[in-house]
């Protein structure tokens, strides 16, 4: 109607007054936001740079020799000269991994305790994110050996295939050989204390949680029992035995005592991780 071109073209006349109001709408919107955009950019940032930090962490410190302490040091809510002050039992399990070390393993983290695995060679590599779930979340992975046999009964070469093997599978899974042995049955000799390596950790209490599936039992056998310097034996492999350990924790707790593991009650209580020596308690 006024002659003009483009006015004349309606269409174009809507998409020009359209691009306008986009713009307009684009920039207020641009100009709202903008200091959210900021913030979201810095959040990010300080986000990126925590996330950082915990990929950073761990991996400065597997890049530390390995030492006894290594692993127990970064678990450590307390420090060994302060724990002398305290009455420290260590729970101990054996012949896992197994599917009910996963539901142990919660209630561990649950209770914020840290326990001993003395875990089967034959099975760490079948259930190698359990036990590289154990080492992370603070807990002592020991060998139990690889098939579970009376090391007395075995000659030398098949003893020492028994204890290296799963030394072996232990460092493959957590980067670090493990620093006692417990030997199945508890039976050892001359032998088997000179050629394990490493100390050997018997039990002070056995409450057969393998015979007695029967978790009230197990756990009046523990408390009757428990005393400072306790190693208290039981197997993750039975879900009764995992049911005992929800009980058996905030019992200690309660009666003051704190859980170590085998590793930092030997450290305290001043033992020696040279081979030849074993221990069934750390009394004080
Ligand atoms: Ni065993």
């Amino acid at each position: 109607m006024n002659g003009g071109n483009n006015s004349s073209d309606p269409a174009r006349f809507r998409s020009t007054r359209k691009n306008r109001r986009y713009k307009r709408v684009y920039q207020e919107y641009r100009n709202k936001h903008r200091p959210r955009v900021f913030k979201i950019a810095t959040l990010a940032l300080v986000v990126m740079l925590g996330v950082l930090a915990v990929v950073i962490t761990p991996t400065r410190h597997s890049a530390t020799p390995k030492s006894p302490t290594a692993a127990l040091e970064l678990s450590a809510p307390i420090a060994i000269e302060d724990l002398k002050n305290y009455k420290l039992v260590a729970l101990t399990f054996d012949d896992g991994p197994d599917p009910n070390t996963i539901a142990l393993l919660d209630v561990l983290k649950k209770e914020k305790v840290v326990a001993t695995f003395f875990v089967l060679g034959a099975r760490v590599d079948r259930y190698s994110e359990i036990v590289e779930r154990e080492y992370r979340e603070g807990h002592q992975v020991a060998s139990h050996t690889t098939n579970h046999k009376d090391l007395t009964k075995l000659s030398s070469a098949a003893r020492q295939a028994e204890i290296t093997s799963t030394a072996a599978a232990i460092e493959r899974v957590t980067g670090a050989k493990p620093t006692v042995m417990r030997p199945p049955y508890g039976a050892w000799n001359a032998g088997v204390l000179n050629e394990a390596g490493t100390p050997l950790i018997l039990w002070s209490i056995d409450p057969k949680d393998w015979e007695y599936r029967d978790p009230d039992r197990i756990y009046q056998h523990v408390m009757a029992n428990v005393r400072d310097g306790s190693i208290i034996l039981l197997h993750d492999v039975y879900g009764t035995s995992v049911e005992t350990a929800a009980k058996i924790i905030p019992a200690l707790k309660e009666q003051g005592y704190i859980l170590v593991t085998v590793d930092r009650l030997i450290m305290t209580r001043g033992g020696s991780f040279e081979a030849g020596n074993q221990y069934r308690h750390l009394y004080p």
